[in-house]
Formats: structure tokens, C-alpha cells, sequence
């Protein structure tokens, strides 16, 4: 593709449908995981206009930032803390409508209101999470966990 990203009109759905092969035709070739995760990361921002979208990396026990955009956030999460830590401990999608209510919740930014964290696999292995924070309530639903998990595996 052309360097420029073309963001489709219509719901969240049809800009999905839009970003998908775009963002397939962008990584393509590609091996460095880094690389592939900054620009996942920035279609996304350019495409949702997401408060904070981006990456945390399994590293030994820890959960560390990676490629992301938006206000500085925490750099470590310990496993099964806060909504990224238990993505990663119970090994799947978490759509958090208010991050008020979910018990343990890490807030990076007293604006986030609610998340969404879909895991990130190599093969079995489980080695990133992809984390999306909104600055509204129940920005996040099924739609996004299924696109969002289409997403991560291009990485
Ligand atoms: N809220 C997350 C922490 C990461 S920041 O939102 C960028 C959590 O509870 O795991």
C-alpha cells in the first residue's frame, strides 16, 4: 500500500472491514515485531482516535510497554494485575465498560473510563497484549474484540 492510510466512512465496523487489509498489505514482509506493532498501533490511533492505544510485551514475569499512542502510561505490570495482567493470566479478551468497576483496575491516566486488553499469541505462546483505552464509558463491545483480535494477529 501507498504510505497513506484510507479511512473508510460509515460505523466502527466498516472502518474495521477497511483497516484489515490495509493493515495486512502494510505489515506484509515485515519481521521485526516492534516495527509491526508502532504501525498497527498508529492506524488505529489515526483510524479510532483512540485515548490510548497500544502495546505491553511478556518480559520473564512482567508485563513492559511497547510501541503505543497517547499520554505516557505505566511501564510494568505485574501478571494478573490491573485489566492487562489478568488478559494475560486468564488468557483472553477483556472489554471493560467501566474501569471503575472492575476490582484492581491500574489507572495510567485518571481520564481513561473504560478498556478493552486482547492477547497477543506466537503460535501458543502467549507474548503481548494490546490495550485500548477510551475516555467514555462502554466505548468497547464485541465488535471491537473481534476486530481488534483479527488485528493482533497480522503481528
Ligand atoms: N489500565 C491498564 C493499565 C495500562 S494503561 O491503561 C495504559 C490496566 O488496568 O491494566
Amino acid at each position: 500500500m501507498s504510505e497513506e492510510l484510507i479511512i473508510a466512512a460509515g460505523d466502527k465496523k466498516a472502518k474495521y472491514e477497511s483497516l484489515i487489509p490495509q493493515v495486512k498489505a502494510l505489515l506484509d514482509g515485515e519481521t521485526n515485531r516492534i516495527a509491526k506493532m508502532a504501525n498497527l498501533v498508529a492506524c488505529l490511533k489515526q483510524t479510532f482516535d483512540f485515548f490510548w492505544v497500544g502495546f505491553y510485551q511478556v518480559v520473564e514475569d512482567e508485563l513492559v510497554l511497547a510501541p503505543f499512542q497517547g499520554p505516557v502510561a505505566c511501564m510494568r505490570i505485574r501478571r494478573g494485575k490491573g485489566v492487562c495482567g489478568t488478559s494475560w493470566h486468564e488468557r483472553r479478551t477483556l472489554v471493560v465498560p467501566d474501569v471503575d468497576l472492575f476490582p484492581g483496575h491500574i489507572a495510567c491516566s485518571s481520564a481513561s473510563r473504560s478498556e478493552i486488553v486482547v492477547p497477543v499469541y506466537d503460535g501458543q505462546e502467549l507474548i503481548a497484549v494490546l490495550d485500548v483505552d477510551s475516555d467514555t464509558l462502554n466505548t468497547f463491545d464485541e465488535i471491537d474484540a473481534y476486530y481488534l483480535e483479527e488485528l493482533v494477529k497480522l503481528i
